[in-house]
């Protein structure tokens, strides 16, 4: 199993951030919410650059969950159009911090533009290998799930007549971000302790670190505490403390 590599805490290859807290810090100050996204993708850029120099190689970042289309169409379409100028101008941030950029979620759902305009930003990163930032953008777990067995139908049209052929790695090859290891560590800002709808089969043991700090205030010291408290996590994956600390000691 891949996830008994990753034992005794260490440096954490995949985070996954749910970003939370934008329209309570506006709504703090009086502000119209957007103004918390907006700051929002400020704290975007600050911790791509943190994870990266911490030696993180899979950033998966929650920027619009498949449910935040209950909001009010005034704020989804902000949303939008923030996502679109962020996308197109950092993207060439990233190509100089040598971070590939990657899309995880329906696209399907987003204007044409914004399609192209993804397309475009993940080609131009496509040799980047110091760090995978994905952005997960419509996306949510469940939807997730239900892709990889149409995906596994689609591609494997024989599992109909033979479902014992269906195993966890064949579903974790048909997941969205095929490219990306098992989540370690899942930190969640603005002081929830929910999913909401995130990852969830590949963050079946994932640490969740839940910080009170809102996501526009969030910033390299908030991550390095994250990085801190993971480090001094013992990951068991359904064995004994005693028996992970034998292991420890093999090494
Ligand atoms: C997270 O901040 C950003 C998105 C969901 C797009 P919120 O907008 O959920 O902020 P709060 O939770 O209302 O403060
Ligand atoms: C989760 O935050 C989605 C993102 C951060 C993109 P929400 O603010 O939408 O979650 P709930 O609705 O409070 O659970
Ligand atoms: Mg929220």
């Amino acid at each position: 199993m891949s996830e008994t590599k990753q034992i005794g805490g260490g440096a954490p290859c995949h985070v996954a951030i749910i970003m939370d807290g934008n329209g309570r810090w506006a709504q703090r100050r009086f502000m119209p919410r957007v103004e918390g996204h907006r700051r929002g993708v400020q704290s975007v850029r600050r911790v791509i650059e943190a994870a990266a120099k911490r030696g993180v190689r899979y950033l998966s970042l929650f920027a619009f969950s498949s449910e935040n289309w209950r909001r009010p169409p005034e704020e989804v379409s902000a949303l939008m159009k923030l996502f679109a100028t962020a996308l197109h101008k950092e993207a060439q941030a990233m190509l100089e911090h040598g971070v590939r950029l990657r899309v995880a979620g329906d696209l399907t759902a987003f204007s044409e533009e914004i399609q192209q305009s993804i397309r475009k930003s993940e080609a131009l990163t496509e040799h980047c290998d110091r760090m995978v930032l994905t952005v997960c953008a419509n996306y949510g777990g469940r939807w997730d799930v239900v892709e990889a067995f149409k995906n596994i139908l689609k591609r494997h049209p024989e599992v109909a007549a033979h479902p014992e052929r269906i195993t966890e790695s064949l579903i974790d090859e048909n997941l969205a971000f095929d490219w990306a290891p098992p989540v370690d560590l899942m930190i969640r800002t603005g002081g929830e302790q929910r999913i909401s709808n995130f990852i969830l089969w590949q963050a079946a043991y994932a640490e969740l670190f839940a910080s009170p700090t809102l996501w526009p205030d969030f910033d390299e010291t908030d991550l390095e505490e994250a990085l801190n408290w993971y480090s001094r996590r013992e990951r068991r994956f359904g064995m004994t403390g005693e028996q992970i600390q034998a292991l420890g000691e093999d090494k």
